[in-house]
């Protein structure tokens, strides 16, 4: 008798604190006064994680496809830029699945899309989730995509096991997680996250061809009557927790076979702009000694970006050279003006941070030798690392041990919109799968059962926070 009832305690244990939750619709009144009498549950609930979460993974697929319709370049590759029509339009389906979810949908100024689920408790902060959906050149259709669209599906595999909510559910949609148009990366949570740096230089910032962020957001309808975009920002202690589904971007899981990552930190990213002048001239008149060639200047400090990154000792430094411009771009023409990007990044931040200097170092080097200017190097962003919180990670693990999914903890050593989503709420991520690793290009993929695994994980672990 003792046994079963510490066996039936420990059963009431665990669904009152992780399944239970998720209410079973009608209940047999014999079983009812057996209950109130016995101070225990009789019957086993009918409800487990592992047997009722069901994700429609033939309707989320068909949304992962529409949305990459929506794309600059053709198919399989993606481009969908901040502002522009392919990104309103990718907006608008966002906001109509969140509705036909039962979300109560808002916008802020910049454009980050919040779909609301509300809770039991209105007065407890509520517990976010979500990712982006804009699109580097030429990129994928799984980056971000899986984070906003699999938080929806994640919200109607609650919904639909009788889930009710204790503190509210928020799935939000990310303005401009990738810095293509406007060369700021993680723009929506960065202002979400309170920045008055930022808030005012986005009012003198223009992208490639001299649109300003305002008259660029104003096309898109946001931003439509203030530059003052204070009202982004979020209160710290606004969530109770944030959660990012992602994929994971890198080869680990496939090659390991486990389908869920958990991740500990995001690596610490920092980018720079440099600009090189000389005289330029003639390709065949203008003899070697007496070139101040601002292309070759460029090309020299990309190789000593690789020899610093290199020379850290450390395999979690990198360093990109991703955007490497000649001016005026003719063959016959020495280049008169280069323009460079430097991506870099570690889990170090110390070690990231030298990395630059002595790539600023190089560049004011580069320039007396070859007798050019060094009109710009501008670190335009150099965060620090994010850790993601340890009681979401328990959350996460725990929710993919009652899946019966393996994780692994892991970094991400690409950045998101959970590193500044850390600022202000305790924060974690989960990563699935992806096809040898591949993003940032068409191939990118993760197949439907990831994908769904992934959601169920976050659903699970959702519905735990929502509880706390
Ligand atoms: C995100 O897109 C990154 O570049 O890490
Ligand atoms: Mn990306
Ligand atoms: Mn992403």
């Amino acid at each position: 008798m003792s046994f079963r009832f510490s066996h039936v305690l420990h059963l009431f244990f665990i669904l009152s604190f992780s399944f239970s939750i998720l209410a079973h619709n009608e209940q047999d009144p014999t079983t009812k006064i057996m209950e109130d009498f016995s101070g225990y549950p009789i019957h086993e609930p009918q409800f487990s994680a592992s047997t009722s979460f069901s994700v429609d993974t033939e309707n989320l697929q068909l949304q992962i496809d529409e949305l990459s319709r929506y794309s600059d370049t053709p198919a399989p590759s993606v481009t969908r830029i901040l502002y522009s029509e392919k990104d309103v339009l990718a907006r608008r389906f966002i906001k109509n699945i969140m509705a036909s979810s039962g979300l109560s949908v808002r916008e802020d100024a910049v454009g980050n899309i919040f779909g609301r689920w509300d809770g039991r408790e209105p007065e407890l902060t509520a517990v976010a989730t979500g990712s982006h959906i804009d699109a580097i050149p030429y990129s994928g259709k799984y980056d971000g995509v899986v984070g906003v669209l699999g938080a929806i599906e994640a919200i109607n595999v609650l919904r639909r096991s009788d889930f009710k909510p204790k503190r509210a559910l928020e799935v939000i949609m990310f303005t401009s997680e990738e810095p293509t148009r406007f060369g700021i990366s993680c723009l929506g949570s960065r202002l979400l996250a309170g920045n008055d740096a930022l808030a005012n230089a986005l009012k003198g910032t223009v992208d490639g061809q001299s649109i300003s962020f305002f008259d660029a957001a104003r096309s898109a309808g946001y931003a439509t009557d203030q530059d003052d975009l204070s009202s982004v920002f979020l209160k710290k202690g606004s969530y109770s927790a944030f959660i990012e589904l992602h994929i994971e971007q890198g080869p680990l899981l496939e090659d390991e076979g486990i389908p869920i990552g958990v991740i500990t930190a995001i690596a610490a990213p920092a980018s720079i702009k440099v600009d090189f002048e000389g005289n330029g001239g003639h390709a065949g008149a203008v003899l070697m000694p007496y070139r101040n060639d601002a292309g070759l200047a460029a090309a020299e400090l990309a190789l000593a970006v690789e020899k610093h990154v290199l020379e850290s000792g450390s395999i979690d430094t990198v360093g990109t050279i991703g955007i490497l411009e000649l001016h005026p771009g003719a063959i016959n023409s020495i280049p008169s003006k280069s323009h460079l990007e430097i991506d870099t990044r570690d889990i170090d931040e110390k070690r990231r941070n030298s990395v630059i200097e002595k790539i600023h170092q190089s560049a004011i080097t580069i320039a007396k030798n070859r007798n050019v200017t060094l009109s710009e190097f501008k670190i335009v962003n150099q965060d620090p690392p994010a850790l993601s919180d340890a009681s979401i990670v328990k959350a996460m693990e725990a929710a993919s041990k009652e899946l019966n999914l393996n994780h692994k903890l892991m970094i991400s050593r690409a950045y998101h919109d959970s590193l500044f989503m850390a600022r202000v709420s305790p924060m974690g991520m989960i990563f699935i799968p992806c096809y040898k690793g591949y993003s940032h290009k068409p191939e990118e993929f993760s197949t439907t059962g990831d994908i769904a695994n992934g959601v169920k994980v976050l659903a699970l672990t959702l519905a735990k926070l929502s509880l706390a």
